[in-house]
């Protein structure tokens, strides 16, 4: 038997004056965007945003539904959007912030599994790190410079390629 260990990082900032001016436009647009959340059910309004290799910014946020397994949290409806009108542009950061109906939220807020493995597709898809921004309405904020810290041992699409003839 060995145990293996798998070292992650991410940075830690203290306030948004901390970041570069790209990371503190996104994190602002992710802002923006929580508040046009579609979150009735939840009452978790969550927005992202996303740069895009060429500048241009793309937003998105929750969408609820009555059904609730058909509801699309915020980052995946930024990613697919992207995805769907700019195919041959590359992700490079996203950035993901809420707002809860019962008090501040002062914590990051992380991703869900299913979007990170989303993220992890747009990563291989486009050959780029993808670097993720997340901070609560205030407090830390706390950057991921690629999604390997964000799910180790993942599988994707490299694992497909050595055991399928997909190329
Ligand atoms: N949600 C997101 O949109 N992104 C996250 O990172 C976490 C959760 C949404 C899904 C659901 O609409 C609500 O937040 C509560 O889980």
């Amino acid at each position: 038997m060995k145990k293996h260990r798998i070292t992650l990082s991410f940075l830690e900032f203290k306030s948004v004056d901390e970041l570069n001016d790209d990371d503190r436009t996104l994190l602002l647009k992710a802002k923006e965007a929580a508040k046009n959340a579609y979150a009735p059910y939840s009452k978790f309004k969550v927005g992202a945003a996303l740069r895009l290799a060429n500048g241009m910014i793309v937003i998105g946020n929750n969408q609820e539904n009555a059904v609730y397994p058909v509801g699309l949290c915020a980052e995946r409806v930024a990613l697919f959007s992207a995805q769907a009108n700019y195919p041959d542009q590359p992700i490079v950061a996203l950035a993901i912030s809420a707002i809860g109906s019962d008090g501040k939220i002062m914590q990051p807020v992380p991703p869900c599994g299913s979007c990170r493995q989303a993220m992890i597709e747009a990563e291989s898809r486009h050959k780029q790190p993808l670097r993720v921004i997340m901070q609560g309405e205030e407090g830390p904020i706390i950057i991921s410079e690629k999604m390997e810290n964000l799910m180790p041992l993942i599988f994707a699409e490299d694992f497909l390629a050595k055991y399928t003839d997909f190329e």
